[in-house]
């Protein structure tokens, strides 16, 4: 499976195959999701098509309701499509058992939630390698250094989640997701409950996993300012995706944003990744899950690094990024967008 390369970090992308195409870490296909039924139907997911390349970092966004965490849930296998298909690399998750779901999420996928999930009675070292714990594995020390080091938690390891801040919080969680070095990570608005400055750190940090160790970032957010750290953002309205824009600055997504709900402009919407809808589809009762059970709340701490993935200690991590405004050298990108990385 490959998409081709687009946007100037598709080039240093090491998912990048040698026929210059890019591999796919999560697609979608056709993918529908109803709940409830009778006259309480909805239809969150519309037969959506769209894929992620590796190497890659995607933010959703849209109206409230339009489907986004719904999409997102799907495809990291933590909620069951109504009919579609989702594959995760080359795997279809529909082929797999509630244990091959769980081994998947284990090995191959982080989430960071706006809620954070940190559990209440741990310290953050313990909240963060969890995954690791319960998979049996020890961290490997020098990429959880770097790690805690690049999410500035050093001082933080011994307290528990009610002792730090919602900004520490979440930069836990972050830790927690990244340490496993998951193909690919997930984040649910995890800016949603941060003040600027630490949005930009997470964002900042989520960028680094891309750019520096060719990890997949899949977010959905709200925040211009949060996707214009994004490689492409993907735009859903009513269970359908509607338009996509590449390397968008702040105010780009903002304008977008704003007329996301504006009639006139659906109407020109064609979707950019999509087939358009067929017209006047009927609903489809609730087929039987094409995936397995829903996890469990804490299914998703249940991950494991790649042993055969190993960091070298020379690997640099810059210094976090302290806010969202410009970076330590004052430069700023002229279009306003955070100066935080080498985009064209
Ligand atoms: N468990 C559920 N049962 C019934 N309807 C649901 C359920 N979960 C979501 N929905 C409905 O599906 C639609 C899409 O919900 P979803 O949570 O994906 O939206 P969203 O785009 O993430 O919104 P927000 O930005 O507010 O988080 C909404 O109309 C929502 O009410
Ligand atoms: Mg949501």
């Amino acid at each position: 499976m490959s998409v081709p390369p687009s946007g100037p970090n598709a080039g240093a992308s090491a998912a990048r195959g040698a026929a210059g195409t890019q591999a796919v870490a999560a697609r979608a296909e056709q993918l529908t999701k109803v709940y409830g039924s009778g006259d309480t139907t909805v239809e969150a997911l519309r037969q959506v098509d769209v894929a992620f390349a590796a190497g890659e970092f995607t933010a959703i966004m849209g109206p409230s309701g339009s489907g986004k965490s719904t999409l997102m849930h799907c495809l990291a296998g933590l909620d069951a499509s109504t009919s579609g298909r989702v594959t995760i690399g080359d795997t279809d998750l529909s082929a797999l058992n509630d244990k091959q779901t769980t081994l998947l999420r284990r090995d191959r996928i982080g989430f960071v939630f706006q809620a954070f999930n940190l559990v209440p009675t741990l310290t953050a070292k313990e909240n963060i390698t969890l995954p690791l714990d319960i998979a049996g594995r020890k961290p490997d020390q020098a990429w959880f250094d770097a790690v805690i080091d690049r999410l500035g938690l050093r001082d933080r390891l011994s307290h528990r989640p009610s002792e730090l801040s919602g900004g520490q919080q979440q930069r836990v969680a972050c830790a927690r997701a990244l340490v496993g070095r998951p193909d690919i990570i997930f984040g649910d608005e995890p800016t949603g409950n941060l003040d600027s400055r630490s949005s930009g750190e997470v964002m900042s940090i989520l960028r680094a996993a891309v750019d520096e160790f060719q990890q997949t970032v899949i977010i959905v957010t709200h925040d211009p300012r949060a996707a214009s750290y994004a490689d492409r953002v993907v735009f859903l309205a009513d269970g359908r995706i509607v338009n996509e824009l590449r390397h968008p600055s702040a105010d780009d997504v903002f304008e977008y944003m704003k007329h996301l709900d504006d009639p006139a402009q659906q109407a020109q919407q064609r979707p950019a990744t999509t087939p358009p809808p067929a017209p006047a589809a009927p609903v489809a009762p609730p087929a039987p899950a094409a995936q397995p059970n829903p996890p469990s709340a804490v299914d998703h701490l249940n991950q494991s690094p790649r042993p055969t993935d190993p960091i070298s200690p020379a690997d640099p991590i810059p210094p976090a990024q302290s806010n969202w405004g410009p970076p330590a050298d004052g430069t700023e990108a002229p279009d306003g967008r955070p100066g935080r990385h080498s985009r064209g």
